[in-house]
């Protein structure tokens, strides 16, 4: 007995991890949300936002072919991981006055799969 629950907890244990580090497919799909307004890829360029090629650790307002909101430009922020759930959640708390229109996503876990998905551009 002692030994099946030894087992059902060596199991458990790295699903739990991985699941709270997130899900880059899953991302990749709660991504289309994000799609409507901003470009990734290879030919990716400015839209309603700006593109968000190798977001993760990039400095806030920084490509050069969109006209960010003074509220962002003034940010001074890192897109850290920290930074961005924290964005993600709720953008108007993180940077008050942005012109993104986003209400935000409650769901930690889809907050870890965006940020694991935006990992990979
Ligand atoms: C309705 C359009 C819209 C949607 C939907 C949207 N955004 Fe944005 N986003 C913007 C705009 C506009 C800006 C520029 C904000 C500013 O200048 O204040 C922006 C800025 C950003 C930035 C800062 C970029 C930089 O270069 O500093 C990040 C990161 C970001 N969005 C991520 C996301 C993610 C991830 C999603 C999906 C969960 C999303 N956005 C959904 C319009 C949108």
């Amino acid at each position: 007995m002692k030994r099946f629950i030894l087992m059902i907890l060596l199991h458990a244990i790295p699903f739990t991890l991985a699941h709270a580090a997130g899900d880059p497919k899953r991302g990749e799909v709660l991504f289309q949300r994000c799609a409507s307004c901003h470009a990734v890829g290879p030919y990716a360029s400015a839209g309603y936002g700006p593109q968000l090629n190798r977001i993760v650790g990039r400095r806030s307002a920084s490509t050069t072919d969109y006209r960010y909101s003074e509220a962002m430009k003034k940010s001074g922020l890192v897109w850290n991981e920290k930074n961005l759930a924290a964005f993600l959640r709720a953008p108007h708390d993180v940077v008050p006055g942005t012109s993104m229109r986003f209400w935000g996503i409650k769901d930690e876990q889809q907050v870890a799969d965006l940020l694991s998905y935006l990992k990979t551009l």
